[in-house]
């Protein structure tokens, strides 16, 4: 019970689907926060070296592989949907950064690139949680250079029980008490919920260190539904809320509070 069949096919369709969308979803208030955070934290353990290569893997329509490119890294973004990847493109033309940026379909349970062919390997917002966590961690430090270093997010099982606790009491226990680790998120049927310990164990079962964690996703969690999703807000109101999720983020007792575990891992 609580393990769930993943077609990739679904997943496909789906991202397929919400592509010429994806980009207009990041402009509301709460994906504005955690794209503030993550990109805050992000450009801290990239590499020194801006001839570096990265893998941007499920990079989707490139919210990661752009900025990297403007700062002269050169970017594999490869992806499973042709949708996204279509969108990808429009939006690195538009950068004029067809030159810095590679796209390519590949699926990061099994990619076909060879060992240790990264200097950084960014996996962020989904993947590791809605493909065969195993396989993606085992893939991603495959492909990442010895000493290298990694970039991922998982959904947190915590936060997605506490949801439910009112609706749905039994499911909500049976998601803390790991009989239950796959549940639905933004859309996606069935995501692997990781709780911080779960996590690390993860990473280090597939030889790459965790050197630091982030927990993203903690205040615009408890924020109303309206708030969250709204594209009219106040600038003061936002740069005090991302400053708040910006400080939460690192505070080690919330981790298990937050939507989303960002990992930062080492070969
Ligand atoms: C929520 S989006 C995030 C995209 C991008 N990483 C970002 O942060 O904006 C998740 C992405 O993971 C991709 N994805 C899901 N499963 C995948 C798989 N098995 N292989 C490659 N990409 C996958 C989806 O197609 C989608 O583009």
């Amino acid at each position: 019970m609580g393990e769930k069949n993943k077609s990739n096919e679904s997943i496909k369709t789906l991202f397929d689907t919400i592509s010429p969308y994806f980009d207009e979803w990041a402009e509301v208030f709460q994906e504005k926060v955690y794209g503030y955070v993550t990109w805050e934290h992000l450009k801290k353990h990239i590499p020194k070296d801006r001839n570096s290569l990265i893998l941007d893997a499920g990079g989707g329509t490139g919210r990661w592989a752009i900025p990297l490119a403007k700062m002269g890294y050169n970017v594999m973004l490869c992806d499973i949907s042709e949708g996204m990847l279509k969108q990808a493109k429009k939006n690195i033309d538009k950068e004029k950064l067809s030159e810095k940026i590679a796209l390519k379909k590949e699926d990061v349970t099994k990619l076909s690139f060879p060992d240790e062919m990264f200097d950084f390997v960014l996996c962020e917002d989904g993947p590791v949680s809605i493909a065969d966590s195993q396989k993606v961690v085992r893939e991603l430090g495959r492909v990442l250079k010895k000493d290298g270093k990694m970039w991922a997010c998982v959904v947190g099982r915590y936060p997605l029980a506490l949801v439910r606790a009112e609706k749905s009491s039994e499911k909500a226990l049976k998601i803390i008490k790991g009989e239950i680790n796959y549940v639905r998120y933004k859309g996606v049927d069935s995501n692997r919920v990781f709780s911080p310990k779960e996590v690390q164990n993860l990473f280090q079962e597939n030889d790459i260190e965790v050197i630091k964690m982030y927990g993203n996703r903690i205040v615009t969690a408890v924020l109303s539904k309206e708030i969250q999703r709204t594209m009219d807000f106040d600038d003061k109101f936002f740069s005090e809320i991302r400053e708040l999720e910006y400080q939460l983020s690192e505070e080690p007792s919330l981790l298990g509070m937050a939507k989303y575990l960002q990992i930062v891992g080492r070969k």
